[in-house]
């Protein structure tokens, strides 16, 4: 399992070549069958190929630019103004990709309205078992040597993205899958007493088990 994981790496380069309908099943199986909070399944995953994606990309784009020129709809304001290459950069990388699978999250709160605290809790929960759902799918595709991308950056065109989907829920991701001859370097992660601590230990009994 842990090869798998490894081995995985955010692929910014496809080929122009698809996907056989056979791995595309499994990845998106392996997304069903994630966990997720009683069992909920809150997700609907929408994939989009051919003229479709770049109807999509287009839609993208135009959500990016009045980003860029700071209209008043705009979602992001100023601060996140150094982030627009990067999204722009994502909107050309989801251009190449055979596969774009929409994660939506079908419980999803709309963002413009506000909601009680137990509400965005609970969502918090939907949304981790929406992560669960995705990693799968880019797991299950590295096992099949297809590379992924998850990506958020579309949350540049949220609105605009929403609309064209026309679909109930929000938007939580969009993946995009495809095969690629580059190599990419894994980025370094942090080191693990950085991220892990530990607080208590096994009784001194169980520690032979441990032998
Ligand atoms: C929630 C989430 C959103 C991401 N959004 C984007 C994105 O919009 N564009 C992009 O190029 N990469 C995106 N990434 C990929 C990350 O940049 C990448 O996972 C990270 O740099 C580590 O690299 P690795 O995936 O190759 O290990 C996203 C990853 C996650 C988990």
């Amino acid at each position: 399992m842990l090869e798998a994981i490894y081995k995985r790496r955010s692929i910014r380069h496809f080929l122009q070549k698809p996907i056989p309908q056979e791995d595309l099943n499994q990845i998106l199986e392996a997304g069903m069958w994630a966990p997720s909070e009683k069992n909920a399944q809150p997700w609907k995953f929408i994939v989009i190929r051919g003229a479709e994606r770049k109807a999509m990309v287009k839609c993208l784009k135009e959500g990016i630019m009045k980003n860029r020129k700071g209209e008043e709809n705009a979602i992001f304001g100023k601060k996140y103004e150094k982030f627009i290459p990067s999204a722009i950069y994502t909107a050309r990388v989801l251009e190449q990709a055979p596969v774009i699978v929409f994660v939506m999250n079908t419980k999803g709160l709309n963002y413009r309205e506000d909601h009680p605290k137990d509400e965005y809790l609970m969502e918090l929960a939907d949304i981790q078992s929406i992560s669960a759902a995705i990693q799968n799918m880019c797991l299950e595709a590295t096992n099949r040597n297809i590379g992924s991308l998850w990506t958020c950056n579309v949350f540049f065109a949220y609105d605009e993205l929403k609309e064209w989907l026309h679909e109930d829920g929000e938007m939580a991701a969009a993946i995009a899958f495809g095969y690629t001859d580059k190599e990419v370097r894994p980025l370094p992660r942090k080191p693990m007493d950085q991220v892990v601590e530990y607080r208590g230990d096994y009784p001194d009994e169980w520690k032979d088990m441990l032998k």
